[in-house]
């Protein structure tokens, strides 16, 4: 794997390039393979070497030796001791919750080139303090990514309907590995924020201080494959919900910001 972290391009692509030239579309299993790409490919073009990665828990992105071919220098960041415990070790880690009003200080003031976080802006329950935060310890010019579900995806709106008494057993149920013991346990989820409208998200991140914003819509999950029916019928309303584009319920987006 070739070392990416050099100097930036001497004329960086834009960020739509740069998914263009991965070959996005919007459909939702793309952007589970290429969210590393990516990351990769930003890095490369804007040159970006001290990576965060928030939330990444026992699961980062880059193992320790991708780390190292890649040439960055990964900080791993979770809430949770446990889940940076079960992490492979060749990283820093850093315990704090990103939204808390001291984890500039206690990340680091303009220490990181890029930060990066999938699937926990659902769980954090003041996502404007989170990106505050991430603009806070971002350097001048510094890159972030989220990837996370979102509204009104109808998985998602009923997980924020349903009490997590009922929720939990019936996500259980169906995915034996979303027990608390399991490989990849259920959190608490607020979906604060989790839009892919970009009405809806774009101040807020332009509140926080990022002057380049793109937020890339996608359709498409597996949760309800093992329903027969209302498989079918959702499946038909996500597909007339992609080709219209319809952002209000797509079910995950990539929000992708600049300082
Ligand atoms: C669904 S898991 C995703 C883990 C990993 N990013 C992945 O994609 O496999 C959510 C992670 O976010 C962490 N998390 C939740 N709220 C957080 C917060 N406020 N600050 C930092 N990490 C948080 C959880 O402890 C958990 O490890």
């Amino acid at each position: 794997m070739a070392n990416v972290a050099t100097a930036q391009s001497a004329t960086p692509r834009d960020i739509r390039k740069i998914v263009a030239d991965l070959g996005y579309p919007t459909d939702w299993n793309w952007a589970w393979e290429n969210y590393k790409p990516t990351i990769i490919a930003i890095a490369r073009e804007y040159g970006l070497k001290r990576h965060l990665e928030i939330g990444g828990g026992r699961d980062p992105l880059f193992a320790p030796d991708e780390v190292r071919a890649l040439g960055f220098e990964v900080t791993l960041n979770d809430i949770s001791a446990k889940e940076l415990s079960l992490a492979p070790s060749g990283y820093a880690k850093v315990q704090c919750d990103i939204a808390a009003a001291d984890a500039p200080e206690i990340l680091g003031k303009e220490h990181y080139d890029l930060a990066y976080c999938r699937m926990v802006m659902e769980h954090v329950p003041d996502v404007a303090r989170m990106w505050r935060n991430i603009h806070a310890v971002l350097a001048p010019g510094g890159m972030a990514l989220s990837f996370f579900p979102t509204l009104y995806a109808p998985p998602y709106v009923l997980n924020r309907l349903i009490p997590e008494s009922v929720s939990r057993p019936l996500l259980e149920f169906v995915f034996p590995d979303r027990k608390p013991d399991g490989d990849n346990p259920k959190f608490p989820a607020h979906y604060d924020y989790c839009f892919s409208d970009e009405s809806r998200i774009v101040p807020m991140l332009r509140d926080a201080g990022f002057s380049e914003i793109t937020v890339l819509p996608f359709w498409g999950y597996s949760y309800f494959w093992k329903f027969p029916i209302l498989r079918q019928i959702d499946a038909g309303f996500t597909r007339l919900a992609q080709d219209r584009g319809w952002r209000s319920v797509s079910s995950f987006a990539y929000v992708i910001v600049r300082k």
